[in-house]
Order: C-alpha cells, then structure tokens, then sequence
C-alpha cells in the first residue's frame, strides 16, 4: 500500500483549527484531525468526508502528554499518512498577574504551545526534507511581537513560536519546505474561556471588533501561497504589531500594564471581600 499525502491540524475540534480543516477540506486535502475532545473529531471527520469525499482521520490526543507527539507520529506511519502539511494550531492562554496564576498551567501552556510543536516540527520535517516539500504553518499570535505584562507566559511563548518559524523557514527555504507564522489578532474562538479570560476583557476587544477565524484562515493560506515566513491577519492588527518597530518595549509594556493593572486588582479586591482585610483601610 503506497503512502496517501494528508494534512495534519492540531486544535481542529474547534476554533481556527476547526476552521483550517473545513477550508482544506473544500480544496481536497485529506486530513488528520488531532485534538482532545474525540466526539468533536469524530464528528467533523464524518461531516467532511461526505461532503467533499475526502479521507479525514482523527487522533484525540492531550498534546501535554509525555511522548503524545512520537505516538501522533507513529500513528500516521502506520497508517501510512504522508504529511505534507502540518498545522501546529493547538494552544492556549492565560491572562492576569503571574506571580498569581497557577504554576502547572502556566508550564502546561509552554509544554503545548512551545514543546509539542517543536517536537512535531522536527518529526515531520524529516520527511519533508527527504522528499523535498511540504508547508508548515505554525500558530503564533499578535502577542508575540512584544512583552504583554498579566499574559507574560502566553505572549513569551508565541514570541518563541514566531522566532523559531522564521528561523526554520529560512533553513528549509532550498528544500521547497514553507514555514509560516501566522500571527492572529483577538478571533472568535473558544479561546478566552479556555483561559479564564475575564468578560471584561473579552467585552473590551469584542467592543474593538475580533476577526472570524475564517477570515485568520485566508490570510494564513494566502500567505503560504507567497511563501511567507510570516504573516499577521488582519489590517488593524498589523498595523498594532508593527507599533513595537518604532515604540520601545518599556513604553508598550508600561501603557499595557496600566490598563490592565486595575482590572486584576479589582479581582483581587472582590476575592478578599468576605475575609479578613490585611491592609490599614
Ligand atoms: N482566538 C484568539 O484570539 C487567538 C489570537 C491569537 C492566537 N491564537 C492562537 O490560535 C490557536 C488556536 O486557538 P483558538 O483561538 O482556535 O482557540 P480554541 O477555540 O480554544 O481552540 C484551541 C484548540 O486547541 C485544542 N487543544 C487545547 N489543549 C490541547 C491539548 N492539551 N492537546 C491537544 N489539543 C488541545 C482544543 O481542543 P480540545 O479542547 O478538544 O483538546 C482546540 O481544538 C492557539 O494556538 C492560540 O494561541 C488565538
């Protein structure tokens, strides 16, 4: 049995990874869909093999898992999956002050968004150096362009994403291997309750307007098309991230810590309503 060419998207049962499947689905990529949540999977791999009569595999797997990506790994060999685009999308956040937040979720947000891609990067890639193509796109963030005080881990991790991106695609560039950073701006996913992400916050950016994860799609695709190392989607969004070439990181980290500065000392206070009150006043 020869090897069938399938595209795999981590954080496909929902959000932009939900997204990049259906859209790769229209133009007929096969697809293996990896994520925990299996019913999701299972459902949208029957959806969109019906109707675009394409091959779609899942594998419900918790990428924080000890070795999940040599397994993920394994399982596409064995099912002889030739991988020639690989979609490093799941990721999450967290937001408020980080002396605050819970250290084993802030190490399991570096093991997601940093380790399992890196470790699914290098397995892949090797078969795409030997066969000389393949795309890359790896899901980065508008906050990876500068330091985002009360998100420091999430926004650390996507400058590290970024980075390595552009790194690796300058390395694989005369191997006809695309790597893209895709850079998404606030987009209408499941992400701020995934990260606790107050309604205040969320209603702020709602109020500034968010992106579908659609419209991050296009840009992601087109972006692979002209064999960008990175791009940023959306208009306003890319014109915020350039702020960083011009304004130092101490005047953006300073403007962006007194805004949100006040929204966690207000959850402080609320949290020591009821109990006994250390200061003077
Ligand atoms: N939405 C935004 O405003 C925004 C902005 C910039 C960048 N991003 C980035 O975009 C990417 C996609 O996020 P999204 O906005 O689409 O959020 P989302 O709707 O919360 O989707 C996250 C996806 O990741 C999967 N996932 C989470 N933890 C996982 C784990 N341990 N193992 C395997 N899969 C896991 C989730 O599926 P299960 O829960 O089923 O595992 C889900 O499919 C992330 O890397 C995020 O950082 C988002």
């Amino acid at each position: 049995m020869s090897f069938m060419k399938a595209t795999l998207i981590t954080g496909a049962s929902g959000g932009i990874g939900e997204a990049f499947a259906r859209r790769l689905a229209v133009e007929n990529h096969n697809l293996v869909l990896v994520a925990r949540s299996e019913n999701k999977l299972h459902d949208l791999c029957d959806e969109l093999m019906v109707k675009h009569k394409i091959t779609a595999h899942y594998i419900a797997v918790d990428l924080i898992d000890f070795e999940a990506d040599l397994r993920l790994f394994e399982e596409t060999e064995k099912h002889k999956l030739e991988i020639d685009w690989l979609i490093n999308n799941a990721g999450f956040g967290s937001m408020g002050d980080f002396a605050n937040l819970e250290l084993e979720n802030e190490l399991e947000m570096i093991n997601l968004n940093v380790l399992a891609l890196v470790a699914l990067t290098h397995r892949y890639l090797q078969k795409m150096r030997e066969r000389q193509s393949g795309t890359i796109i790896n899901v980065a963030s508008t906050a990876s362009f500068q330091p985002v005080p009360f998100m420091a881990t999430y926004a650390a991790t996507k400058a590290f994403v970024k980075s390595f991106s552009e790194a690796i695609a300058e390395e694989n560039r005369l191997f006809n291997i695309t790597v893209t950073a895709l850079c998404p701006g606030p987009t209408e996913t499941n992400f701020f309750d995934a990260a606790n992400i107050g309604t205040n916050v969320k209603d702020a950016f709602l109020k500034k307007g968010m992106q579908t994860p659609e419209a991050v799609v296009e840009a992601a695709l087109s972006a692979v098309k002209r064999g960008k190392s990175s791009v940023v989607s959306g208009w306003t969004n890319y014109m915020t991230a350039r702020l960083g070439n011009f304004v130092p990181n101490s005047l953006i980290t300073r403007a962006v810590g007194g805004v949100l500065r006040p929204k966690f000392e207000e959850k402080k206070q609320i949290g020591n309503a009821g109990g006994e009150r250390k200061d003077k006043g």
